[in-house]
């Protein structure tokens, strides 16, 4: 492919807003809660912001310079930069993490859509706590409700792709990403508001550091380059359509504080109200579903067309955040089919939606009818969770950086940090070191730490 002929991203605003879109998302504001929650809060909180600094923001500054320098799929830029060498297996590493999590992603995808009809139907309405548990814990291990939702997201997802670049993922994200914004902020604030709700702000922002031990780092790492879309080359894809004025720094530096914002948001909205009405915080992946339908009941009580249209909104916000990441992951693994096999487009999003759909079959039947189905222990839907998040993402992160750090040619590195010379970048030495040494190491000591042979 040359310059001329591949997509671009239309505006500046265009390219944060997609990038931070394909950040923001399921990852935000259904699984930081919940890992949060299993890992004392505050702690985990703390511990969290240091990874995305240290680790995660370095990485997606790493990702943006090779996607835009090599202005290819992810497995064909280490190609490009790296002829002839085994870096490439990082790319096609990222690919197969790409179908992964998307195998999985979408399942809690489709549970969004299976909320939106619930919350349309009014069925959150007079429920109590304890209902909100049982409806849920029916409904994931139903068999076949959440996959016919998980095959229509996935259907949305391939649509939108198959439109393109510009059209499909740009205006999408314009749209939908401050709107989810807005209403996030007015259920904090309700979330806050209710009664007991003091609990849940003391949980989230009162660290304990004694407890901080390995599993929490790793998992704090995990969820660093979960929640940024790090280490499987989404990013890299997305730079590869930046236009040559983007200033990578200053997108990074964008994308770092508005996820990490969605996140804390998130938390602030769900802790309260878990604590308000009596939920643990260690629930698990159903965290969000079982204590929201709560907030919009308790909160809006007296106000049941306020408690509707709040629920039927977010759920549907929630979906879409969530659309605008399935979108980057399956744009990963289809831009490498198309330019790699030379498919069509079409063809090439159908082969990764059918061999989702496959995954995300196995993925929710796990929690049900098929809890027998296991990988690394665990039931085949968190088994991937765990496999993709804490140990393919932070190993191919560790990768990315060690290539950009060690590998790449400091010019090409100064050339796209400053844009050929054109615009200052006066953290290349601070990116560079932590490139070069602190996110390597850093990885790497967690992980030899958690596997146990070090014992700190
Ligand atoms: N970051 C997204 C979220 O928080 C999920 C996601 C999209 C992702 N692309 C990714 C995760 C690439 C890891 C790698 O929901």
């Amino acid at each position: 492919m040359t310059r001329k002929n591949r997509a671009n991203f239309g505006s500046k605003i265009g390219v944060i807003l997609a990038s931070a879109g394909s950040a923001v998302g399921l990852g935000n504001i259904w699984r930081f809660p919940f890992e949060a929650g299993n890992h004392g809060g505050g702690t985990f909180i703390v511990v969290y912001i240091f990874c995305v600094l240290l680790l995660g923001l370095p990485v997606m500054i790493a990702e943006f310079i090779i996607g835009r320098n090599a202005r290819a799929n992810t497995a064909r830029a280490y190609q490009k930069l790296a002829p002839k060498t085994a870096w490439k297996w990082v790319g096609r590493l990222g690919v197969l993490t790409g179908c992964l999590i998307l195998g999985y992603y979408a399942v809690v995808a489709g549970w969004t859509l299976e909320y939106i009809m619930q919350a349309v139907f009014n069925q959150f309405k007079g429920q109590q706590a304890g209902d909100f548990i049982a409806a849920f814990n029916q409904f994931s291990t139903n068999s076949w409700r959440p996959l016919i939702w998980l095959f229509l997201f996935l259907l949305g997802t391939h649509f939108i792709i198959v439109k393109g670049v510009e059209k499909g993922i740009e205006r999408a994200s314009k749209i939908l990403m401050p709107s989810l914004f807005i209403l996030l902020i007015i259920l904090v604030i309700c979330s806050i508001s209710l009664p007991g709700a003091e609990k849940g702000i003391t949980f989230l922002f009162k660290p304990d550091l004694s407890k901080v031990n390995s599993e929490l780092i790793l998992a704090a790492m995990g969820q660093a380059f979960f929640s940024l879309s790090l280490g499987m080359g989404c990013l890299c894809t997305y730079a590869s359509y930046f236009s040559k004025h983007t200033d990578l720094t200053k997108t990074a530096l964008s994308v770092g504080v508005i996820d990490s914002i969605v996140a804390v948001l998130a938390g602030l909205m769900i802790f309260p109200a878990a604590f308000a009405v009596g939920i643990q915080p260690d629930a698990g992946p159903s965290l969000i579903f079982i204590t929201l339908p709560n907030v919009f009941q308790q909160a809006f009580g007296n106000f049941p067309v306020i408690a509707y249209l709040a629920s039927v909104l977010f759920y549907i916000l929630l979906a879409a955040a969530a659309l605008t990441s399935t979108i980057s992951l399956h744009e990963v693994v289809t831009a490498y089919l198309h330019e790699e096999f030379k498919f069509t487009r079409g063809k090439a999003a159908r082969i990764v939606t059918t061999v989702c759909l496959v995954l995300g079959f196995f993925a929710s039947l796990s929690l049900g009818a098929l809890d027998n189905l296991k990988i690394v222990g665990l039931n085949f839907f968190e088994g991937l969770d765990f496999l993709t998040a804490k140990i393919m993402l932070p190993i191919s992160g560790m990768l990315t950086a060690s290539f950009v750090g060690w590998y790449l040619d400091k010019k090409i590195v100064w050339g796209e940090l400053t844009n050929s010379n054109t615009i200052k970048a006066p953290l290349f030495k601070i990116i560079i070191f932590l490139l070069k040494f602190v996110a390597p190491t850093g990885i790497a000591f967690i992980f030899i730490n958690e596997i146990g042979l070090l014992n700190l």
